[in-house]
């Protein structure tokens, strides 16, 4: 599929109600009762609880005169049987509107419920696009991480535990009714996860960027979570300044805000798969694949490089090949610089899984929206070199 973008003159650009500012985790409470509900189906994970972020947001319900149920068996790459029992508990309780608290794990999880208390079955009926039908419950996602855009997003990513992939799920329905963002909350996440939810953001920018779907609009916050994450990555990483971690905060929504209206592109087609194999991080996989992914896809986005460039913190006057040779050099020093994995057999990924990977991404509905096609040759090609 060549790049279509010139020829989208109609599109439409989805987004939640943002609410955005530090300390402002206090207002969940007040989230909830303005979209009528009563008693809180709270979804966050354990280890969330220590941070102290948690009782926040408990307080804040209960300020708001909320009854509220907390669910946290939620592990990272959140499995089908987990949201399923997140399901039964937030039937069983009677609860009335969900909040997601955490990463995309979480969040995830949070959206997986809401999708299976309205519409029942099992959550891999609901892979792929426009599979939901019911309306869901009200739901706010509150992201405490900076990379995973699931707040803003029209996708939810839950793991398969018996054919160990992960389902993707994008519909309108998923994106919740309001997105709050507290950068504090990052004020407590450690230093690795900074940089690979934030190298998370930069896969969704670059993708966005690059998909045959993209748009003037999704452009925009592409290109402008790029300003961010080329200018505060390193020094959030290495310093934790509040103005950066602010930043990579602002960046991981201009990102998700991108993505969720133009798609993604292979670095997610292949990230998915080795999520679902290798319960891997996210962010980490993206890290290793997205720099080979450039490479590939840079003989058909020529064009827009100059502007990438730019997003990333250089000029170049316009001229494709310097731009070229920028956009690679700029990204593998920042990746290098925030101390990012580079390989996938440091992910602990077994070589001999590679050819099965090429062939579970050929499926994946983010391929769909690559620049460039790629055929299962293509695929396990750019694995071999990011391994
Ligand atoms: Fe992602």
């Amino acid at each position: 599929m060549q790049n279509m973008e010139s020829s989208l003159n109609h599109y439409k650009f989805e987004v939640p109600e943002i609410i955005f500012g530090r300390g402002l985790l206090t207002q969940i409470g007040s989230c909830a009762r303005r979209l009528g509900g009563h008693k809180v189906f709270l979804v966050s994970d354990q280890g969330l609880f220590a941070s102290g972020w948690v009782d926040k947001a408990l307080k804040s319900i209960m300020d708001a005169g909320l009854e509220v149920i907390y669910y946290d068996n939620i592990t990272s790459n959140p499995k089908d049987l987990e949201v399923e029992e997140g399901a039964r508990e937030y039937i069983r309780h009677g609860c009335d509107v969900i909040v997601g608290l955490g990463g995309g794990s979480s969040m995830d999880a949070a959206k997986g419920v809401a999708i299976l208390v309205s519409n029942g079955g099992r959550i891999r009926d609901f892979e792929g696009p426009d599979k939901i039908f019911r309306p869901l419950p009200p739901l706010v996602l509150c992201p405490t991480t900076c990379g995973t855009g699931s707040d803003v997003s029209q996708f939810a990513i839950i793991n398969d535990t018996e054919r160990r992939c992960k389902l993707t799920i994008m519909s309108r329905c998923v994106a919740p009714d309001i997105s709050l963002t507290d950068p504090d909350t990052l004020e407590t996440l450690p230093d690795e996860f900074v940089c690979t939810t934030a190298t998370d953001a930069m896969s969704h920018a670059m993708e966005a960027f690059f998909s045959v779907a993209s748009t003037t609009l999704t452009d925009v916050h592409a290109i402008k979570a790029l300003r961010l994450v080329s200018t505060s990555l390193v020094n959030a990483v290495r310093e934790r300044r509040p103005d950066d971690l602010e930043n990579l905060a602002r960046a991981s929504l201009h990102a998700g805000m991108a993505f969720s209206n133009s798609l993604l592109g292979i670095v997610h087609a292949l990230a998915h798969p080795i999520g679902g194999l290798y319960d891997a991080n996210h962010g980490s996989i993206n890290a290793v694949l997205l720099p080979e992914v450039i490479k590939y896809d840079i003989p058909v986005v020529s064009e827009k490089l100059p502007e990438l460039a730019w997003g990333l913190g250089h000029r170049t006057d316009g001229n494709i090949g310097t731009a070229s040779e920028v956009v690679q050099e700029a990204l593998d020093h920042m990746l290098d610089a925030a101390g990012a994995p580079r390989s996938l057999r440091s992910l602990g990924v077994d070589r001999k899984d590679l050819p099965e990977l090429a062939r579970r991404a050929l499926k994946d509905v983010c391929i769909v929206t690559s620049p460039r096609e790629a055929d299962e040759g293509d695929l396990l090609s750019i694995l071999e070199k990011a391994y």
